[in-house]
């Protein structure tokens, strides 16, 4: 498709923005489903958020993703922050609906999507989640959202734990939420159906780290999910297949977030993981 001047605009605000796959994964989206629309990354120093913020309205960019550092940041400079967005406090994706600027947060449902589309069902189950950072509370405030029916928060930081905690109970009353050391136990597992990691162990550099003991004898239906994506199978998810539990890799995270986006911004429902899954080549 040729850019005319009917041609729209989306765009990544981050710091840095080089290493994102989302301009593979819209641009595509974009051919895809005739789209006449463009994605382009934009490397936003902190202190200009407000007027990329401003930028974004005067241009008419019909839609931004925001990475790091820029998550919180946007709030502020907003109209309206979607209710699980603001709950989360951050903001992965903007609409610019009629030059208002609309906040939302699909880092959590399309965690969410990756685990159902395995076939699993979450719905009152009780889900062990490992880290308290950005990425968790975006994976534990969605899992609260669809209906788990409890949420153990472990991390070594308990203060961070207990925060976001207490976040989810006053969001989520019917939610039973509890915290505890990073330092799991089989006998902590016991009762566990999900263990979802959500810090940076396991990632690239920390590529032979897992967050649990090795030793640990997990509940042979327990599914285990990582939200790292590089390695494709990290030490945990190898520990995992290993011992013939159910996984779901931190792939379909980054693929259901941006397909999330991409609905927001269009209006259209998108059915095309596998096509993208493909392209990305991970
Ligand atoms: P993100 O936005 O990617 O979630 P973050 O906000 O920095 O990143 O959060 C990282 C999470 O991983 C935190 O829960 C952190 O634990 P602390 O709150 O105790 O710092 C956890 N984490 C990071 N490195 C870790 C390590 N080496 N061992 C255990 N936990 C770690």
């Amino acid at each position: 498709m040729k850019i005319s001047g009917k041609t729209k605009v989306a765009c990544l605000i981050g710091h840095p923005v080089e290493h994102s796959f989302s301009p593979y994964i819209h641009n595509f989206l974009a051919k895809e489903y005739n789209v006449d629309l463009r994605y382009t990354c934009f490397d936003v120093n902190p202190t200009d958020v407000k007027e990329a913020l401003q930028g974004i309205k005067a241009l008419g960019i019909i839609g931004s993703n925001v990475t790091i550092p820029h998550k919180i940041e946007v709030i502020p400079y907003l109209d309206e922050v979607e209710r699980n967005a603001a709950i989360i406090g951050s903001v992965n994706t903007i609409k610019n609906h009629e030059g208002r600027l609309i906040g939302y947060n699909t880092d959590g449902v399309g965690f969410i999507k990756s685990v159902l589309d395995e076939g699993h069902i979450l719905k009152d189950k009780h889900v062990m989640v490992l880290g308290a950072g950005g990425a968790s509370r975006a994976v534990v405030v969605a899992l609260a959202a669809h209906g788990v029916g409890k949420i153990t928060i472990c991390n070594n930081t308990l203060e961070k734990a207990e925060s976001l905690a207490e976040n989810v109970r006053s969001n989520f009353e019917e939610v039973e939420v509890n915290v505890m050391p990073l330092a799991v136990t089989s006998k902590d597992l016991k009762d566990v159906n999900f263990l979802i990691n959500t810090t940076p162990l396991g990632m690239s550099s920390k590529k032979d780290l897992m967050p649990i003991d090795q030793n640990i004898v997990p509940p042979s239906d327990l599914v285990v999910c990582d939200i790292v994506y590089t390695p494709h199978d990290t030490k945990l998810l190898k520990w995992a297949m290993q011992r013939q539990l159910k996984v779901v890799h931190g792939i379909g995270m980054l693929i259901n977030q941006a397909i999330a986006s991409f609905e927001i911004w269009t209006g259209l429902e998108i059915d095309a993981y596998e096509k993208v899954y493909e392209i990305l080549e991970l």
